[in-house]
């Protein structure tokens, strides 16, 4: 993917597109008072439910609960991706798409193509030439036999070799400075806080990770026994988001571009090893969990996905983390079935272990839809022996469902839900529209879609997987790093909350006040220059106010952002979902003292800040002295503690 589409010429394309109008030549509209209706495009109705308003510029269906802005509807409608969306939206207002570089001091419009590509090709024959005749290369060759791989798989995957050594890849490549500067952005080298410069891999078995285009845009390499990391990646780069790609679907597609059914695992070896067994079907996410976005990609091009993740505790958990990421795309016609492997196999070690004939007849006696694993794994959570458990089952399950946009499966596993808890339709109904606090965790990051302004830091020669810590002990929660799912903790069940999509219409129950404060902020984004420092709040772990003060802090850097500009920066995640959902509400709801109840809530937050910090203070104070720094805090909270003086609007 060339460079990064600059937030502003998002802004300003967004500004010049009606959404009427690119909605109205892909849908027969009606004027219906201030908006324009129509059926719904995503999913099958006879009367209409889509709306398109042209003031917001929005579209959102009450059926489906489709809805985003043109950018989206785009995206959605016509199958395309983020930059394909946006060129196309560009060509209608007679725009041309920039794009930038990370270098600084390039021309400001860049070229499609980004000059990363050539310099990750060329990294990528080094590495497979390395493999063939280093002096070293023995070592390595050897580890890839030991595993089982052939010369053809070990060709078609270009699996190539970082030599021992500190710059083999920068005396290769580099040259001149520029060079090396260039080889940094593209993650091949890394440069220390000295300013040394070095290659990042070294001694490892590198795999390239290639595009849908087949271009080389990462790298992954193993060591060649059990040093860790195991795996290093590639960073973050303009042309890599580790978020969205699936290693081996380019390798897949070349191999057959009219595949049936795609397998999703979880490690490189897999991928490897299954197409080695014959079974070129395989795809893995980069030590990622199984997002939407790789949801809706893979059913671009398939009908069928096939979870097989490993036989342990982090494999179950990435199970059903990818069910959730199904629901939304699982019109009728499509199918998802997940595969259970035995207690410590994963599918490399399976598959060489009892041969490909045996593993596909596993995968079609065992494989389970999903919605047998779904109502399964619901049934171990919540005992439907008991009333009790009956009810919290309908509670988890019944907003799950209301996700499906299939119809006809919506209403099958409704009905089987109805017999599991004898609860009939219409109390299933009202569940599911009530708000809940129960259903599993979401990836709390924003996208890494590439317009996404901010990229996370290049983490150096540090892989996201430290060393010296197996994944399982790693004690970081997935949804605090938004990413690595397989660092949570073998056999720990509570799970923060997590955000049940905003309904719309009538009786959607008491709503807590962070989400109306959300959709508050969300309507009337200059509210937050009137909050003090928002990072005062960061400390909740609720999953709304963990947005509300992102949302803040994002607005507070960059105050002229609009609804939709927000919204498009937490495109593609569950948070933007919510957004989406939250910017559609006003519509319905009108209540006066918006305002003020915004800043009750950041008062309220403020205070329970306040309060902890004096705890915390306090408790401290009775073992020890307290610093100098922190008498003075202590007095100064102590003071304010009667009547919490506001952190609303300054200078009050
Ligand atoms: P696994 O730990 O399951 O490794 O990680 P694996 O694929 O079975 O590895 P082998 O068989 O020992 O070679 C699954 C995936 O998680 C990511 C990689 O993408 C890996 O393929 N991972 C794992 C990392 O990025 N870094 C690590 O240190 C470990
Ligand atoms: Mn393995």
């Amino acid at each position: 993917m060339a460079g990064l589409i600059p937030q502003r010429f998002i802004d300003d394309l967004l500004n010049r597109t009606d959404i009427v109008e690119v909605v109205g030549s892909r849908v027969q509209l009606k004027k219906t008072g201030k908006n324009y209706s129509a059926c719904c495009p995503f999913h099958q109705e006879k009367t209409p439910s889509f709306t398109v308003s042209p003031d917001k510029q929005f579209y959102y269906c009450f059926g489906c609960g489709a809805g985003g802005n043109a950018l989206g509807f785009v995206m959605d409608h016509d199958h395309l991706d983020f930059p394909e969306a946006v060129e196309e939206l560009a060509k209608r207002a007679g725009l041309e798409v920039q794009r930038e570089d990370s270098r600084p001091g390039q021309k400001p419009r860049q070229p499609v193509d980004s000059p990363l590509y050539p310099l990750l090709s060329a990294a990528a024959d080094f590495y497979r030439h390395a493999l063939k005749s280093h002096p070293a290369r023995q070592a390595a060759v050897d580890y890839l036999k030991g595993r089982g791989l052939s010369g053809v798989i070990a060709r078609d995957f270009g699996l190539g070799f970082a030599p021992p050594g500190w710059d083999n890849l920068m005396k290769h490549l580099g040259g001149d400075s520029l060079q090396e500067k260039a080889m940094i952005d593209a993650g091949l080298l890394i440069e220390n806080a000295e300013g040394r410069r070095y290659d990042r891999f070294r001694d490892r078995v590198m795999f390239p990770i290639r595009d849908s285009r087949g271009r080389v845009i990462a790298f992954g390499g193993r060591v060649l026994g059990d040093d860790k990391p195991k795996y290093l990646n590639s960073p973050e780069t303009p042309v890599f988001h580790k978020g969205q790609e699936l290693y081996g679907l380019y390798e897949a597609r070349k191999n057959n571009r009219d595949l049936d059914e795609i397998m999703v695992v979880e490690g490189y070896m897999d991928v490897i090893a299954l197409a080695q067994q014959g079974l070129r079907n395989a795809v893995a996410t980069l030590g990622t969990a199984t997002s939407e976005e790789h949801i809706k990609r893979l059913f671009r091009l398939v009908p069928n996905i096939l979870f097989c993740f490993d036989g342990d505790q982090a494999g179950r958990k990435a199970a059903w983390r990818a069910l959730e990421a199904c629901l939304p795309s699982l019109q009728d016609g499509r199918r998802a079935r997940f595969l259970f492997l035995p207690e410590g196999e994963d599918p490399d070690s399976l598959v060489r272990k009892e041969g490909p004939d045996a593993f596909r007849a596993r995968i079609s006696q065992q494989a389970q839809p999903l919605a047998d694993y779904f109502f399964r794994h619901l049934m171990e959570e919540a005992d439907p022996a008991t009333l009790e458990g009956k009810a919290h089952l309908a509670t988890l399950a019944a907003p799950l469902l209301d996700q499906l946009p299939g119809a006809n499966l919506r209403a099958l596993m409704r009905q089987r839900l109805g017999e599991i808890t004898g609860l009939g339709s219409e109390m299933l109904g009202q569940l599911a529209s009530a708000p809940t606090s129960d259903v599993p965790p979401t990836d709390f990051a924003p996208s890494h879609d590439d317009y996404s302004p901010s990229y996370p830091p290049y983490p150096g020669e540090r892989d996201d997987w430290p060393a010296g810590q197996g994944r399982k002990q790693q004690g970081k929660k997935p949804w605090q790093d938004g990413d690595n799912w397989k660092g949570r903790k073998a056999g720990q069940r509570r799970e923060p909350p997590s955000m049940p999509p905003p309904r719309s219409g009538a009786g959607a129950g008491v709503e807590p006040p962070t989400l109306s404060a959300l959709r508050t902020l969300l309507h009337h984004p200059q509210l937050a220059q009137k909050v003090e420092d928002a990072g005062h709040f960061a400390a909740e772990d609720d999953t709304y106010t963990q947005l509300l003060v992102a949302l803040l802090e994002s607005l507070q850097k960059h105050p002229q952002q609009n609804s939709l500009q927000l919204i498009a920066r937490w495109h593609g995640t569950e948070q933007g979902r919510l957004l989406r959902g939250l910017a559609e509400k006003e519509w319905l709801i009108r209540q006066d003292n918006l305002e003020q109840q915004f800043f009750d809530t950041i008062t309220t937050l403020a205070d329970r800040q306040r309060e902890r910090s004096l705890e915390g203070l306090l408790r401290k104070a009775r073992h020890s002295e307290l610093s100098a720094e922190e008498k003075l805090r202590l007095r100064a909270l102590l003071s304010r503690s009667e009547i919490p003086a506001s952190p609303g609007p300054a200078g009050t």
